[in-house]
């Protein structure tokens, strides 16, 4: 799928992501925001989240039947992955400071390109394609 047909299926998701944003109200770590996806793909409005406008802004996206999500503003433009640990499934927080992903539960750390930097994580982070039109960001499986 080239990156024009892949903002156009997605288009159709716009409208009912921007009315699902909630702030989870027991997490550790980052805020999450609850989320929908038609088929493999989300839409997220950048105007909702404040943070995703800057650059190393963050936002972690709780997508129902589908992985977490966590969304990274870098300076080259936006990167997701699935937001679940390889060790253990915790939700991984992203820290700009350090330019890592940290999971709360047992340190594991993780790169700007979700490879794993220490700790017990035995793999990856999983990458999502991400496409920025319009003010919103276009997130799928990659
Ligand atoms: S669950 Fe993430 S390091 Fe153990």
């Amino acid at each position: 799928m080239n990156r024009r047909d892949f903002i156009k299926t997605g288009a159709a998701a716009a409208g009912v992501l921007a009315a699902g944003e909630y702030l989870a109200a027991c997490t550790v770590g980052q805020k999450r925001y609850k989320i929908a996806m038609t088929g493999d793909k989300a839409i997220i409005d950048l105007a909702a989240y404040p943070a995703l406008q800057q650059v190393g802004g963050s936002g972690i996206f709780v997508v129902r039947d589908h992985p977490t999500l966590i969304v990274v503003h870098t300076d080259t433009g936006y990167v997701a992955f699935g937001a679940n640990c390889t060790h253990k499934r915790c939700v991984v927080d992203w820290h700009d400071s350090e330019k890592h992903f940290i999971c709360p539960c047992h340190k594991g750390r993780y790169d700007i390109t979700g490879a794993v930097v220490s700790g017990p994580p035995p793999a990856a982070l999983p990458p999502y394609l991400v496409a920025e039109e319009g003010g919103k960001l276009h997130v799928a499986k990659a």
